[in-house]
């Protein structure tokens, strides 16, 4: 108990002063990510009715998006801007028709040796898509596998393509996932779809993985985009601040007891009643209007 409020306190503090200090950074930051033409293996995007949808396009189309350490990277970067943008609600992050990604680039850790992935700490650039405290949706077409179902799944939620294929296929290359593939994968499927998955390396279709709740929807392949961003936009018609709070709590369910995480809910409940947004919400359906959120 003391110690799952001395968490709450820590992490609702930090939260509530990241979203105070966000104005000051904002500026610049959004400069940077809508104008950044420079990036190798990504585009990036702003979009929706109110440009507050920040789309991340995985664009290294002849190694079907495979994810090299450069990819990697520019997807943290892209992130953080994203992240410290106060005008973006939602990211979407999405790669091609044909691959949303077909895992770590094989040719490139090919070479590696313990020692070096040891010292070099080889995929601790990819932890920053599951720390983004922005709402992130993977719109996944075509093959997530290995590495690009780890990207998806640290993602808070999953579109898929109804040509989607998922699976975790490292153990034909003699090796396991490194990324999540048996962690999450195992929280969201269970333990025996899990096993069979990553012990052969078998894909499974866009419906399957709708069936199991790894995605939340499946949708024709041309209309993916729009319909992640659609999400995106109604999420980004509440408060960020409240969404924040609530991303955190969701998340807090895979990494405590169930009491530990009723109780950090319920903490984080009454932390909204010292919102501004609270308020108002509350004030704008009493009142019979749309609420007019400040983020505060
Ligand atoms: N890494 C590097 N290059 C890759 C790649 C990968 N993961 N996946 C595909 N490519 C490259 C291919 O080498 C090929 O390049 P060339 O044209 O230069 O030969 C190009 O992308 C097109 O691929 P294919 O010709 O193989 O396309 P296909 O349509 O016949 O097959 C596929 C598609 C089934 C996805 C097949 O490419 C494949 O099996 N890819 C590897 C999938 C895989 O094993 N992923 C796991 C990687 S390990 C990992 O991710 C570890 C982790 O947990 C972090």
């Amino acid at each position: 108990m003391a110690n799952i409020a001395k968490i709450f306190a820590s992490r609702t503090q930090s939260m509530l002063q990241a979203a105070a200090r966000q104005p000051q950074v904002a500026t610049r930051f959004s400069r940077s990510a809508s104008t950044a033409s420079n990036w190798e293996f990504i585009k990036t995007d702003i979009t929706g009715e109110k440009k507050n949808v920040a789309v991340i396009t995985l664009n290294r189309p002849k190694a079907l998006n495979a994810l090299c350490n450069g990819l990697m990277k520019e997807i943290s970067i892209a992130l953080k801007q994203f992240g410290k943008d106060k005008n973006i609600a939602a990211i979407v992050l999405t790669g091609s028709e044909k691959a949303f990604a077909a895992g770590a680039d094989i040719k490139e850790m090919l070479p590696n040796t313990y020692s070096q992935c040891i010292q070099g700490n080889f995929l601790n650039d990819w932890v920053e898509v599951a720390r983004t405290q922005k709402p992130i949706i993977a719109a996944v077409n075509g093959y997530a596998l290995g590495g690009g179902c780890e990207l998806a799944m640290m993602c808070d939620i999953i579109y898929a393509g109804d040509k989607a294929k998922f699976g975790q296929p490292e153990i034909a290359l003699g090796t396991i996932p490194g990324a999540g593939g048996t962690q999450r994968l195992t929280r969201v499927v269970g333990k025996s779809k899990a096993m069979e998955m990553c012990l052969t390396g078998n894909m499974i279709s866009a419906q399957e993985a709708e069936k199991l709740g790894l995605a939340s929807k499946v949708v024709p392949a041309d209309q993916l985009l729009a319909e992640a961003i659609k999400l995106a936009e109604k999420i980004g018609t509440h408060s960020s601040l409240i969404v924040q709070l609530c991303k955190e709590s969701v998340n807090t369910a895979y990494e405590t007891t169930l009491q530990e995480g009723l109780k950090f809910e319920r903490r984080t409940f009454h932390a909204t009643f010292s919102t501004a947004d609270r308020k108002e919400g509350m004030t704008a359906f009493a009142e019979k209007r749309p609420a007019n959120f400040t983020n505060e």
